[in-house]
C-alpha cells in the first residue's frame, strides 16, 4: 500500500483497502504511543501548513500533537488572520504554501475550496472538516467502533438528527465504503442530498453495506451498534435557525428510550463538541431562550459507560497522525 503524494480530502476517494491500511497504522502509531516508543524520525524536518477557518478543538490539537510526534514543524494559521478568501485566491494561496510547507491542513467552509485547495498544491492536501464532509472525524470512529466491536463489516450505525451535513454526509460514505449498515434517522429535510445516498446505495451493493433513510426513530435505532449525533446547528450557520432545529430535531435527541430501544449492545458516540447540558456559554444561552436543558443527546447518555466519545475524540490523533505518516 502507498498512498505517498495523496491528498485525503473526502472517503469517497479511498478503497476500503487503503482505508483499512490507514486503521491498522493508527492502532500501531497508538500502540507505539502508549509504549513510549518515539516516531520522531519518520518525517523529521518537515513542516505544515493548518488553515482554520473555521474553530476547533480536536482537529488543531490533533494536527499538531501529531505533527510534532512525527518529527515536523506547524504554522496555525487561525480564522481571519491570513489573506486567505480575502486578499489572496485559493490557488495562489495553495501554490505560496506549498512551496514552504510538506503538507497542508484545511478547515473551512465548501468542499470545492478544499478541492481546489489540493488542485493548485503540490504538497498533501488534508481536510480537517468543510460542509459536506468530515472525513479524519470518521477515521477516528471507525478505529474507536473496530476497537471496541472487533470488526466494521456488518455493524449496524443509526444516525439520529441534521444527517445532510459533514457528519451525516461523512457517515453514510464510510458506512458504505466499509460494509457497514447505515442508518439515518430524521425527517425528509434533514435527508442526505439524493445524489449521495445513490452514490453510496451503489457503493454498498459491492461492500455489503446498507443504506436506508426513515422518519422512525425507534424502528431506526433498534439493534444498533453504534447510536450517533451531532450538533443540531453547526459552525457557519446562522443563529437564527435554532428555534426551527429544535423545533425539528428534537424528536430524534440520543435519550435513554432510544439507548434501550437500540439493545445492549449499543455505543453511543457524538464528534463533538456536544449540548448535553447547560455548562457552556452557547448552551446556557439556548437553555434560558427555548427553556431546555439538553439538545442532541441528554446528559445521561453522554455521561453513560455506553458512550465512547472521549475515547472517539483521543483517535483523532492517532488517525490523524496515520493519514500525515502515510501521505507524507
Ligand atoms: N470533532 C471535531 O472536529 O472537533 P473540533 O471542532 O474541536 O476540531
Ligand atoms: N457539524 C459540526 C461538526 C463539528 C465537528 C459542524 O460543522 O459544526
Amino acid at each position: 500500500m502507498n498512498l505517498k503524494g495523496r491528498d485525503f480530502l473526502k472517503l469517497l476517494d479511498f478503497t476500503p483497502e487503503e482505508i483499512t491500511y490507514l486503521l491498522d497504522l493508527a492502532a500501531e502509531l497508538k500502540d507505539k504511543k502508549k509504549k513510549g516508543i518515539l516516531v520522531d524520525d519518520m518525517h523529521r524536518g518537515k513542516n505544515i501548513a493548518l488553515i482554520f477557518e473555521k474553530t476547533s478543538t480536536r482537529t488543531r490539537c490533533s494536527f499538531e500533537v501529531a505533527a510534532h510526534d512525527l518529527g515536523m514543524g506547524t504554522t496555525y494559521l487561525e480564522p481571519d488572520s491570513s489573506q486567505i478568501g480575502k486578499k489572496e485566491s485559493t490557488a495562489d494561496t495553495a501554490r505560496v504554501l506549498s512551496s514552504m510547507f510538506e503538507g497542508i491542513q484545511y478547515r473551512g467552509f465548501d468542499q470545492s475550496i478544499v478541492e481546489e485547495l489540493a488542485k493548485y498544491s503540490k504538497v498533501p492536501v488534508w481536510n480537517g472538516l468543510t460542509n459536506e464532509f468530515h472525513p479524519t472525524q470518521m477515521l477516528a470512529d471507525l478505529l474507536t467502533i473496530r476497537e471496541h466491536f472487533g470488526y466494521l463489516k456488518g455493524i449496524k450505525l443509526a444516525y439520529m438528527g441534521d444527517a445532510r451535513y459533514n457528519m451525516g454526509n461523512s457517515y453514510m460514505v464510510t458506512c458504505a465504503k466499509m460494509g457497514m449498515h447505515f442508518v439515518a434517522c430524521t425527517t425528509p429535510k434533514y435527508f442526505p442530498d439524493a445524489a449521495l445516498v445513490e452514490e453510496c446505495k451503489a457503493i454498498a451493493a459491492q461492500t455489503g453495506g446498507s443504506i436506508t433513510l426513515t422518519e422512525d426513530a425507534m424502528a431506526g435505532t433498534k439493534g444498533a451498534h453504534v447510536v450517533c449525533t451531532d450538533v443540531w446547528v453547526s459552525m457557519g450557520e446562522p443563529d437564527e435557525i435554532w428555534a426551527e432545529r429544535i423545533r425539528e430535531l428534537s424528536p430524534y435527541q440520543v435519550n435513554k428510550a432510544i439507548m434501550d430501544n437500540a439493545g445492549e449492545q449499543a455505543i453511543f458516540m457524538h464528534c463533538l463538541p456536544a449540548f448535553h447540558d447547560l455548562k457552556t456559554k452557547v448552551g446556557a444561552e439556548i437553555g434560558e431562550r427555548f427553556g431546555i436543558t439538553e439538545m442532541e443527546v441528554t446528559d445521561e447518555v453522554f455521561e453513560s459507560p455506553k458512550s465512547l466519545v472521549f475515547e472517539e475524540a483521543e483517535n483523532r490523533m492517532h488517525t490523524i497522525k496515520a493519514v500525515m505518516a502515510a501521505t507524507l
